[in-house]
């Protein structure tokens, strides 16, 4: 098992009251899943996956992540686990604008410390990866947004991250870049990769090995929630 969340519970302070955005939400995945989470807006996926990733923690419950106990740990810790473990894409990529599609990938290398040449030379493996062997030099503004999300996908990949996780990825592209990026998931997935995905789009949220479900801060079991919903 890669993750176990327990009676997870999220909760936000708004003026005197205290809204409960996340209730009591159990998650296991497994190492080699692929995860869709599919809800409406506002029904606490991002604010989930926030957790998953470690980029918050929880108001109470437990989550193990590789078998350490997460849920209490302190910000630099935290940092650690992100680092080691995890890969983050999004739906605006984040790339630096001043950087080329080789740095954009490398940078993660260089705040670890490897050097100039193996950054490089890793960096140009990834971008092969996703299929942007010869964009290595382009700038963010000279890529289409697929490519600039195939970017993104080859640095959230460099320092092969046990867990993949993903926050609309297809949300900002046309469904041709969109099936790409899908494709390259796949792949990821079949080479060991486990993913976390959240998605609005029901044939983007199909092709995952799993699908939940999650409506009003309550994370619905595998199958629950019907098909053919409005989201
Ligand atoms: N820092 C915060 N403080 C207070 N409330 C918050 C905070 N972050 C999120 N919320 C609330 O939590 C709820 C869930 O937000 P979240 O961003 O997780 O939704 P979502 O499912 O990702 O929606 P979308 O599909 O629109 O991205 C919303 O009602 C939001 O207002
Ligand atoms: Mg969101």
């Amino acid at each position: 098992m890669l993750l176990e969340m327990k009676d997870i519970c999220k909760d936000y302070p708004q003026g005197k009251e205290i809204v409960h955005i996340l209730k009591h939400v159990d998650l296991t995945i497994d190492e080699g899943d692929y995860l869709a989470i599919m809800g409406p807006s506002g029904s606490g996926k991002t604010t989930l996956m926030n957790l998953i990733g470690c980029l918050d923690v929880p108001t109470s419950g437990e989550y193990l992540l590789n078998g350490e106990n997460v849920a209490h740990a302190s910000d630099n810790h935290l940092a650690d686990v992100r680092n080691t473990t995890l890969g983050f894409v999004f739906q605006s990529f984040y790339l630096l604008p001043k950087l080329s599609a080789r740095e954009n990938v490398a940078l993660p290398l260089l705040y670890a410390g490897v050097k100039k040449r193996a950054r490089n030379r890793r960096a140009e493996e990834a971008l092969q990866m996703v299929g942007l062997g010869d964009r290595m030099d382009f700038m963010p503004n000279q890529l289409s947004g697929g490519q600039q999300q195939r970017v993104a996908i080859a640095r959230a990949m460099i320092n092969k991250p046990k867990l993949l996780l993903a926050d609309e990825p297809t949300g900002a592209l046309d469904s041709t870049s969109g099936h790409q990026v899908m494709d390259l998931f796949d792949e990821l997935n079949a080479k060991g990769t486990t993913i976390v995905l959240i998605t609005h789009e029901p044939a983007v949220g199909a092709r995952a090995k799993h699908l939940r479900r999650i409506l009003d801060g309550e994370l619905l079991a595998e199958g629950e929630g019907g098909v053919g919903d409005a989201w």
